[in-house]
């Protein structure tokens, strides 16, 4: 008898503008093969100039596309364009993960959700902490900053270079966030209970200022973004000091789960076999 039902292959992508260090496609093609899914996800280059028109075709549905992430630079452009945003998306102004639903397309943006879902696997009960300071006011600060204020810290002490982006950022978010010039640090680390630095400060081997944490509160906890080394010059003077650490991979892991289960309709797991696979793949391109 003929069997009628139909194998459905979904396809899904990071966009990025260049794309060629994105990592996603070995997380997402772990998670695949795990599954033992017949669909595919793959880095595809797109020029600012052409992202329009490469959202045009994922709303209709070209190339088996069903949703994918963007990167750098389209997280804005992927937010303005996007028919449906959610509540998350609309409050960044930016978006990382797409999917189409009824022939229109949805965004959000998962970056918050990954930096929150890797501090509560390695260091749970951060979220006791009370007041925050949080260094740099970019595009990953505004999700951080989203992020810790949703799980309820209501001091978020913004610091950085340029002080006028962290007074947009607290204009933005309002009373929960206050901004303040790097010199003012060593006061403001003093009694708080979690720091994060989401500047590129650190990144692949560059220097990063010295900061003493250990006038921060007893169970402090002190993370990263940057997950490129894994210990970075922040976690290893915090770690020196007696002060709890978690690094950054975990977010960019955490971040890519709600995507993957969206587009092919498994909830992943993040374990230390996933860890491992992107651990070795920073080794060898380091
Ligand atoms: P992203 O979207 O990754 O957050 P971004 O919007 O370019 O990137 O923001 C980069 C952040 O790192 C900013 O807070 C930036 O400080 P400025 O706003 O003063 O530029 C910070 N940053 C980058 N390099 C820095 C450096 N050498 N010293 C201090 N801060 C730095």
């Amino acid at each position: 008898m003929h069997d009628s039902r139909e194998t459905i292959i979904n396809h899904a992508f990071v966009a990025g503008y260049p794309i060629r260090h994105s990592r996603s496609p070995l997380i997402h093609g772990h998670w695949l093969k795990t599954f033992g899914l017949p669909g595919s996800y793959r880095a595809i280059e797109v020029a600012p100039a052409e992202f329009p028109g490469f959202l045009q075709g994922l709303a209709a549905g070209e190339r088996g596309l069903v949703g994918g992430n963007v990167t750098i630079p389209h997280k804005e452009t992927a937010f303005a364009l996007a028919e449906r945003p959610d509540d998350i998306a609309r409050e960044l102004g930016a978006a990382n993960t797409l999917w189409r639903e009824e022939g229109r397309l949805h965004a959000t943006n998962t970056d918050g959700h990954g930096f929150v879902a890797n501090l509560d696997e390695r260091a749970p009960g951060w979220d006791r902490a009370t007041s925050a300071v949080v260094l740099g006011a970019g595009g990953a600060s505004r999700a951080v900053i989203q992020a810790i204020r949703d799980r309820g810290i209501r001091d978020i002490r913004v610091v950085n270079r340029t002080v006028a982006r962290a007074r947009e950022l607290a204009d933005r978010f309002g009373a929960a966030v206050s901004a303040h010039p790097v010199a003012a640090l060593p006061e403001l680390l003093h009694g708080a209970g979690f720091f994060v630095n989401t500047t590129s400060l650190g990144m692949d081997g560059d220097a990063a200022p010295v900061l003493d944490f250990r006038d921060m509160a007893p169970d402090a906890v002190v993370t990263d973004i940057v997950y490129v080394p894994l210990m970075t010059p922040f976690l290893q003077q915090a770690q020196s000091q007696g002060l709890r650490t978690a690094d950054g991979l975990g977010m960019l892991l955490h971040q890519a789960a709600p995507g993957f289960e969206r587009w092919f309709g498994r909830r992943p797991v993040i374990d230390e076999t996933l860890r491992a696979l992107i651990v070795d793949d920073m080794t060898r391109h380091a």
